[in-house]
């Protein structure tokens, strides 16, 4: 039975005094709450999180890292960097950096492994945009965005990762895909996982991201193979998110 976990993804959001309130608030809210949960915020705020948040069950994390491990490559962060400020997850692969950054799946494999050689998890993002979708690509897409990744895992490694499923027509724009459509690429990277190491299959959360707000939780939690949520907007506010956390 793996444990539900819930992140939040803060975005290039926050300011020092707001986090404060967020992250404590998070911690005053979450009573026995039998889901594993985390934050991972921007760069400059982790520090704030080791402060606040060393000692409390949430758990904090980067949105990204470089592929390299030091050296001349301004404006980049290594992940050794990353575990001085007690970080035990980074996000790889979000569809944002994927659209914005132009990285592509041979990067996001070199990431995770970046994080995985520093003894963190890679949040392994996937996902299809609304073109793909309709063009009937979605199995092909987020089958190969993992695929790369997974390739460039030895087996014992895949066991160590976490999966996110995040349909991009679903971030941001209130829509969420319905429990059944995120089974079933759930149920695909599973299976996937299984391909490679099957003992590491059953033990690799597979979050679904996209609009999952208090409202929708229970029911996309709720399928076999959604084992949290990867949480943007609804991250914001300490109310929706450990709404959702309670709802895991
Ligand atoms: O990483 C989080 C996702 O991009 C989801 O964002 O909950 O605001 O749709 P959202």
């Amino acid at each position: 039975m793996r444990a539900k976990l819930i992140v939040g993804n803060w975005k290039m959001n926050g300011s020092r005094a707001a986090n404060e309130a967020l992250l404590k608030g998070i911690v005053a809210g979450l009573d026995n709450a039998r889901a594993v949960c985390a934050v991972c915020v921007p760069t400059p705020f982790l520090q704030q999180c080791e402060d606040v948040l060393t000692g409390t069950p949430v758990a904090w994390g980067a949105q990204d890292v470089s592929m390299h491990a030091f050296g001349a490559y301004t404006g980049e962060v290594c992940a050794k960097m990353l575990t001085e400020f007690g970080c035990r997850y980074v996000i790889v692969g979000h569809s944002e950096r994927r659209a914005y950054h132009r990285e592509d799946s041979a990067l996001v494999a070199k990431k995770a492994q970046a994080v995985l050689a520093e003894g963190m998890i890679p949040i392994v993002c996937v996902g299809e945009t609304l073109e793909q979708r309709e063009a009937g690509e979605t199995a092909q897409v987020v089958g190969a965005q993992l695929d790369a990744v997974l390739e460039a895992l030895d087996a014992a490694s895949v066991g160590r990762i976490v999966v996110a499923y995040e349909p991009v027509w679903a971030i941001g724009s209130g829509r969420n895909a319905t429990p059944a459509m995120a089974q079933e690429v759930h149920a695909q990277l599973r299976a996937q996982l299984k391909a490679r190491n099957a003992e590491a299959a059953e033990v690799v959360p597979i979050l679904y991201g996209g609009s999952m707000k208090p409202e929708n939780a229970k029911e996309l939690l709720s399928q076999p193979d959604i084992d949290g949520g990867l949480i943007g907007g609804a991250a914001l506010k300490a109310e929706d998110f450990l709404a959702i956390i309670h709802a895991a």
